[in-house]
């Protein structure tokens, strides 16, 4: 079964939609699968995801309110098969703390899953608007389907 980890800053906004949106996923079409998200930071360990997100989410049928915020550890590495970040600053931070090649080759940005090779960014909505959610929300969506069904 193979394990996927999504991955942003505060694990409250980006992150927890993409393990949402996968959960939906894997639960709809019976996918062989696990999925967990965490944050590079502990700026919101153990609370629930940004309330923007969540209603977003919601008029997309996706319910992120179960989910809990957590910070990224390097066990992670071993316990998941590829680990999927929002940004480059997230690379940044998840790569500093691989200790080896393999770790590493584990490590990409989710975008690349819908627009392979372009290095693309889903951008931190926290300081924007609503449109800003709605806008993730898409991107989010359409790399999870190419996670779910590649
Ligand atoms: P996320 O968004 O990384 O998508 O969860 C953010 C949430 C909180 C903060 C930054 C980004 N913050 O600075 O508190």
């Amino acid at each position: 079964m193979q394990k996927v980890l999504m991955v942003c800053l505060g694990n409250i906004c980006r992150s927890p939609l993409a393990e949402g949106i996968m959960l939906k996923l894997i639960k709809e079409n019976n996918i062989n699968m696990r999925v967990d998200s965490a944050g590079t930071s502990n700026y919101h360990v153990d609370e629930a995801p940004d309330n923007r997100t969540i209603a977003n989410a919601a008029k997309h049928d996706v319910d992120l309110k179960p989910l809990r915020a957590r910070q990224f550890k390097v066990s992670d590495f071993e316990k998941f098969d590829k680990i999927y970040v929002m940004d480059n600053s997230n690379m940044a931070n998840v790569l500093a703390l691989a200790t080896n090649d393999a770790h590493k080759a584990k490590v990409d940005l989710l975008l690349n899953a819908s627009n392979p090779g372009m290095n693309l960014e889903v951008p931190d909505p926290y300081f924007g608007g609503e449109q800003g959610f709605e806008d993730v929300f898409q991107m989010v969506y359409k790399a999870c389907q190419h996670v779910a069904f590649a």
